[in-house]
């Protein structure tokens, strides 16, 4: 924004405060916000419009905020013009990119920024770099730079946005191999809570680069684009399913307790338990001949039921995964629903057979309008365990696996409630009992106790420092950002 601009928005306030001292303070809020977006490019949507209850629909049933308008940004001047906005007026403002946060907190401000239609892709293959616009999904992303022969580090839902996914971290079927995808950022536009549009580097205000990178959701301004460092996608792929009898499952967790981290980071894999099943979901960087030796010591001592391998492109592996395709085209698989969440981390030497058995005894205890999964993520023996603890905002870095365990609450509003009630205190006692301490701030969970020290441990001090340098009226507040002291 140019200071003409600048100057311009100031005598609009200056006016606004003058007419404030003869009307009622609850329509002049109103108006205050109306005519401070007036230069807004993208449209905008307000409680009275009749789309914004559809527009506050994202991947989360479960959770309802009632901002006080909606920004569908067109340009990153619309995102600066928010901001600015926002701190003025003093009012909250969230960042939304995918909507796929498990609380919906970007939905939780009075101005919700979203940034979707912020969505270009940028390649060079030469410097094997992408500019890639921080509004665009995970499916667009791969999908654009397998075109190109590339890939990035990241989740496997295409659906999520790489705007939250990427500033709390990012783990996925490549993570062995290249780590998170935040290990991959160069560098980030940054509309910072003055409304200034920065870049943020390892050269260039190196604090919020370090704060970005795993505390970037929503504390310290709005990403609007990332510099990715970019990898060359290998030939073909392996897709990998071995399926196991859930009465197998110490079996399986001996195996992965104990090879887990020795495999070559070629292969990233996630074990994916529910109250019937077992199933290991991989994909491995190479030939299925390579895949089937370097599993083979694993497979003979986990004993699946069954086995697939699938040699295949880079993105037919990733289309494996929620992607649905119509004739030739390819379609974000999108559906929200009533879930509940919780995340765990377990270090070496894994987790007990006490606590194995633990998690089967409450999947089998829930009613059965409530579906649940557990996904172990294996971080060890791969990329992201080797950046140190203090590199970035992302503490997490000597973790065995991480655990995401979900809750679908499809029953009447009383199971539900049970439901929940059930989770929250199965995972109190289960952290207590068999995990470590600290949880995935992208498994973000409003009802988690020392949530500061769990999401950013030791790093924490050093968080609250650069929030007090760049936000110090916490225009990015929600009930879990970073707090100034
Ligand atoms: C179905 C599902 C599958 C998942 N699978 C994985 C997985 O495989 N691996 C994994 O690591 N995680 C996974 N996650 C978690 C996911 O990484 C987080 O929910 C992530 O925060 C989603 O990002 P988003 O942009 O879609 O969400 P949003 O709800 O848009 O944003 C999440 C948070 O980030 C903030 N934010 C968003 N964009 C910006 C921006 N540009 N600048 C600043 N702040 C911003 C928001 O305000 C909010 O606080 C999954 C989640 C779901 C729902
Ligand atoms: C801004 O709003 C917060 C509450 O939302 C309030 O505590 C604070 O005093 C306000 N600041 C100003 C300068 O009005
Ligand atoms: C791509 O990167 C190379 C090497 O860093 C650089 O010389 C070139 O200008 C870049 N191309 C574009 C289009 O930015
Ligand atoms: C896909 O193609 C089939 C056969 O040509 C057609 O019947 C169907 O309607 C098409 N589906 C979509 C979503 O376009
Ligand atoms: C778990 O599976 C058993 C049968 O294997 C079934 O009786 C029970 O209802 C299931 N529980 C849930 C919560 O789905
Ligand atoms: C990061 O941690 C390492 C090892 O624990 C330590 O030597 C280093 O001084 C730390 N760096 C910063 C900036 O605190
Ligand atoms: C269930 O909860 C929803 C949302 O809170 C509410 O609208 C609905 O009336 C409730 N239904 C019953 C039967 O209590
Ligand atoms: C945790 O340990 C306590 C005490 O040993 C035990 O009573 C409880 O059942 C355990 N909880 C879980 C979830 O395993």
């Amino acid at each position: 924004m140019t200071s003409l601009s600048y100057k311009i928005y100031f005598y609009i306030l200056l006016c606004l405060i003058i007419i404030c001292n003869i009307s009622s303070a609850k329509t002049l809020k109103k108006r205050d916000l109306t005519s401070c977006l007036a230069d807004v490019q993208g449209t905008l949507v307000y409680p009275n419009s009749p789309e914004y209850n559809a527009d506050l629909i994202d991947e989360n049933t479960r959770v309802n905020f009632t901002p006080s308008v909606i920004v569908y940004t067109k340009t990153v001047t619309d995102v600066q013009l928010s901001v600015y906005c926002a701190s003025s007026l003093n009012m909250s403002i969230s960042a939304r990119s995918g909507g796929h946060s498990y609380e919906k907190y970007s939905s939780a401000g009075a101005i919700v920024v979203d940034i979707t239609n912020l969505n270009k892709i940028d390649i060079n293959s030469t410097a094997n770099t992408a500019v890639i616009g921080a509004g665009n999904r995970l499916g667009s992303i791969y999908y654009t730079l397998s075109q190109a022969g590339f890939l990035i580090p990241a989740g496997t839902c295409p659906n999520i946005g790489i705007g939250g996914h990427a500033l709390g971290g990012g783990y996925g079927l490549y993570g062995r191999k290249y780590g998170l995808a935040l290990d991959s950022i160069l560098s980030m536009d940054l509309v910072d809570p003055t409304g200034r549009l920065i870049i943020v580097n390892k050269d260039q205000y190196t604090d919020l680069f370090f704060a970005l990178l795993g505390a970037g959701a929503n504390n310290f301004g709005i990403v609007t684009s990332f510099t990715f460092k970019i990898y060359p996608t290998p030939p073909s792929v392996t897709s990998i399913s071995l399926n196991y009898a859930i009465t197998n499952i110490q079996n399986v967790f001996d195996a992965y307790n104990q090879l887990g981290s020795s495999l070559p980071d070629d292969i990233s894999f996630s074990i994916v338990i529910d109250n019937g099943s077992i199933e290991f979901q991989g994909v491995y960087l190479g030939t299925q001949t390579n895949a089937n030796q370097i599993l083979s010591q694993f497979i003979t001592q986990s004993q699946p039921t069954s086995t697939q391998f699938t040699e295949e492109s880079f993105f037919n592996s990733v289309l494996r995964r929620g992607f649905q395709q119509t004739n030739g085209t390819i379609y974000l698989f999108h559906s929200p629903s009533d879930f509940k969440a919780k995340s765990f981390y377990v270090k070496s030497p894994g987790l007990s057979a006490a606590g194995v058995q633990s998690l089967i005894t409450f999947m089998k205890g829930l009613p059965t309008t409530c579906p649940t999964y557990a996904i172990f993520d294996l971080y060890a023996g791969g990329a992201a365990n080797n950046v140190p603890a203090n590199a970035t905002a992302f503490v997490h870095r000597d973790e065995l696996y991480s655990i995401k365990l979900l809750t679908t609450l499809n029953g009447d509003n009383a199971t539900n409630q049970q439901c929940f009630n059930q989770l929250n205190s199965f995972g109190e006692a289960f952290q207590a009992n068999y995990t470590d301490y600290s949880c995935y701030q992208n498994y973000i969970d409003r009802d988690l106790t020392d949530w500061q020290t769990r999401y950013y441990g030791s790093n924490l001090p050093a968080l609250i420092a650069i929030k007090k340098i760049y936000d110090p009226n916490n225009v990015f507040n929600y009930p879990q950002s970073i707090p100034l002291e």
